[in-house]
């Protein structure tokens, strides 16, 4: 009989050549735990989607729950179904007012699709502008604006009048005129290696974007939900969009997307083709009761205010004379290592210490700690202690064959 590792290699398409192999058995809290007693503490929540750990116990309630009612009705916005519309009516009484009108989708891409659509839509334009650096997806038009060329460009023809321009650059803003319908930004950008916006950059891009006509997007699929010691990036930075993405923890670890926008802006899919956008599952009942008992758990247990002093413990934890710098706020983290090239080694043997790690898409120098925020004190000084004699055992060990 095949192990599940051959058959995970024969009839599972794969995406790189090297895939992380670990096999997990069940998950709990920051704890994912193997098939033979394997504990491991994660540290990446499935990139920024655990939120909540795993398994919380209000989160499995309201799956089951809903589960027992119904699960997929009818394609998406015919039915009134209570699990989207409570789960849009909390969501928009914790945003500014002009977000007020949510559309789910089933993933980030797609949200990012959904709203580049409704930009072209709204404004009657086609240009796109983006910045270098930047991940919004793997699908075609996510891809097209994507701000690699090394993943673009094995795929073109791709999507015509999208443009890049450098984040943190002022006089990039020039690009974006009165032909701009969109303009799609990470407020803070995450897989660049966790890059902050200086000198009040995003103020200057809504200036810029106010006087165009353009729509500013922003991307908080992986910002959001607390991640970054405030319930949404924009808020740190006292700038509104005028759609904002959101999924990852969205769906307290079910598939589920949204973009969200003023009704006036969201309206532009009703007519002209009417069914502007189409999804069949899009707000599941069953994520969105799921993703409405996450945000309420991340409320009631202020999980977005304490990433802050979790941030500052892992911080004097994680000194190390193989860590040159940490980049981020509340629990996502660029760990930078004087030397970039053991990070292969980290990230493959962290499991041997009891960790899961990750790298980002385009930063090399870095690896990434983004576990669940609900990671306590006691479990961040172990989970450094275990990091610092992985950075020895890498020191020691990494160039031997
Ligand atoms: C900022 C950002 N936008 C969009 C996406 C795409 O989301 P999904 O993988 O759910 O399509 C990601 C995924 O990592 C992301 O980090």
């Amino acid at each position: 009989m095949l192990t599940n590792r051959q058959l995970f290699l024969q009839h599972l398409g794969q995406t790189s050549l090297a895939p992380m192999m670990l096999e997990i058995e069940r998950a709990e809290g920051i704890y994912m735990y193997g098939p033979h007693g394997e504990k491991y503490i994660d540290l990446i929540s499935g990139v920024s989607v655990s939120n909540t750990g795993h398994g919380h116990p209000r989160v499995i309630e309201a799956i089951k729950t809903q589960v027992d009612l119904y699960m997929h009705l009818m394609v998406y916005g015919e039915f009134i179904q209570s699990p989207q519309v409570k789960y849009a009516e909390r969501l928009t009484g914790i945003l500014p007012s002009s977000l007020s009108s949510v559309y789910f989708v089933n993933s980030g891409s797609e949200a990012v699709e959904g709203a580049l659509k409704l930009a072209k839509r709204y404004t009657g334009k086609s240009r796109i502008i983006s910045f270098r650096n930047s991940y919004h997806g793997s699908t075609h038009g996510a891809l097209s604006i994507q701000g690699s060329e090394i993943y673009r460009n094995a795929f073109r023809p791709l999507l015509p009048d999208t443009f890049q321009i450098d984040f943190n650059n002022e006089k990039s803003l020039g690009a974006i005129t009165k032909n701009t319908a969109c303009v799609i930004v990470e407020p803070v950008q995450g897989e660049a290696g966790i890059i902050y916006p200086e000198n009040d950059f995003l103020q200057k891009l809504r200036d810029q974007c106010n006087s165009t006509g353009a729509l500013l997007i922003f991307d908080e699929i992986q910002t959001g939900f607390g991640r970054l010691g405030q319930m949404f990036a924009f808020e740190r930075f006292g700038v509104v969009p005028d759609i904002l993405l959101l999924a990852k923890a969205l769906g307290g670890g079910m598939p589920l997307g949204a973009f969200i926008a003023s009704r006036e802006i969201m309206s532009a899919f009703v007519s002209n083709p009417t069914l502007g956008h189409i999804t069949t599952f899009g707000g599941h009942p069953v994520c969105c009761a799921a993703g409405l008992a996450a945000l309420n758990v991340i409320i009631d247990e202020k999980l977005a205010e304490s990433a802050n002093l979790k941030c500052a413990l892992f911080r004097k934890e994680l000194s190390h004379h193989l860590v040159s710098e940490i980049r981020g706020e509340g629990l996502l983290l660029a760990v930078k290592l004087n030397n970039a090239s053991i990070i292969p080694y980290v990230i493959a043997h962290a499991p041997e210490h009891g960790l899961v790690l990750d790298y980002f898409l385009l930063c090399n120098n870095a690896f990434r700690i983004a576990p669940p925020l609900i990671i306590n004190e006691t479990e961040i000084i172990h989970a450094c202690k275990l990091l610092k004699d992985l950075l020895d055992d890498a020191m020691s060990n990494s160039g031997k064959k």
